[in-house]
This record gives C-alpha cells, structure tokens and sequence, in this order.
C-alpha cells in the first residue's frame, strides 16, 4: 500500500475534496448535485483562504498526489482568551483510503501549526452518533472531550437543505 503524506490544499484539488465528500455520503442533497456544483464553493473557500492567513486547509495524499482526506482549521482569535484558538470545521478521509492513518497525520498536522501559532486550544465537534466519536478518534490523539459545555448552534438552513 502507498505511504500517504500531508500537504497544503490547492484550489486543483476541490474536486477531490467534493468527491470524497460524497463518498461519505452525509447528504443526500449533495450527492444528488452534479459534480461542479460541489466542486465551486470549495474552490472559491480554497482561493480565499489562500489570501487570507486566518483558514487553513491541508490535504492528505497518496504516492500519485491523489487527495485521500482534508482537514480545515480556523485560527480563531479570542478575547476572552488573549489567545488564538484553533476550531477544527472538517475532518474527512474517502472510505477507500481509511484506516491508514489519513485522518491522524491530518489532525496531527494542525496540532504542529497550532503550535507553531502559540494557540491556547484546538476545538473540533463530534458527533456522539458517529464512529469517529465510538472509535475515540480524537481521544486516541490526546483531545479531551468537556462534559460541563454544551454545543448551541442557531440555524439560518439547515445543512445542504
Ligand atoms: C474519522 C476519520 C477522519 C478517520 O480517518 P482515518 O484515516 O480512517 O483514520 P486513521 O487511519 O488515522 O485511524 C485513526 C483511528 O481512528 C479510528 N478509525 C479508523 N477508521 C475509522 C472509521 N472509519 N471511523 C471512525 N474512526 C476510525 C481507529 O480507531 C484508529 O485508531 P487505531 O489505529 O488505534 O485503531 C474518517 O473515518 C472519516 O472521514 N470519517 C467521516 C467524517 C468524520 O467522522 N470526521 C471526524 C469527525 S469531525
């Protein structure tokens, strides 16, 4: 099997990106979309992004440079903290791809940059439902889950509706 490393995303790679997301197939909405219609709003956030030092993404790639699994990080700066912290949006590796340390070398990735960065904390959501959750994805690489917060979010639509 091919060894995997990490690199920055490229606006060339939206589409991998948006084919890996529907492998994953969360939603039905967006499976349903012709390709492009995926594909342009990661390229617009990709080339955004690349102007703007506050977002990164990183890509997960095999020996072919073909992208396997990305990563997307905000550096989110605090007042309440005095400090940056780091809020994980997306974590995804295609189904093909799994199980060969895609997902790890990506989040180890942004935990080196956080670093890098003097950021206080990384903050990513995890679906209790979800294996990642059920596996300890996040545990096995040393996160700490806070049983005393609770996740608000105020919808405007809901997701891919
Ligand atoms: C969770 C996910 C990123 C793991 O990627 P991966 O490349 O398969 O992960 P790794 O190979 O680095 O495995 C790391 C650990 O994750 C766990 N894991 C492996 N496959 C997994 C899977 N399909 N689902 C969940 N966790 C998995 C394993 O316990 C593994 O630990 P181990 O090596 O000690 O057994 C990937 O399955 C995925 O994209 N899932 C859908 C999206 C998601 O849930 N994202 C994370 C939540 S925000």
């Amino acid at each position: 099997m091919s060894k995997l490393k990490v690199r920055k995303a490229m606006v060339t790679d939206a589409g991998a990106m948006a084919e890996i997301l529907r492998e994953i197939g969360w939603s039905e909405r967006r499976n349903s979309l012709p390709l492009g219609e995926v594909t342009g709003p990661i390229a617009s956030l990709l080339e955004r992004f690349e102007r703007d030092d506050g977002h990164e993404v990183f890509v997960a790639v095999d020996e072919g440079d073909g992208v396997v699994g990305f990563v997307n990080v905000h550096w989110v700066p605090f007042i309440m903290l005095g400090a940056l912290e780091g809020y994980v949006s997306d974590v995804f590796v295609s189904p093909s791809a799994g199980g060969r340390g895609a997902g790890s070398s990506l989040v180890k990735r942004v935990m080196e940059e956080g670093k890098k960065r003097g950021c206080m904390r990384l903050m990513v959501t995890n679906g209790r439902d979800k294996p990642s959750y059920k596996r300890g994805f996040y545990r096995k690489l040393g996160w700490t889950e806070r049983p005393q917060v609770v996740n608000f979010v105020y919808y405007y639509t809901e997701p891919w509706s």
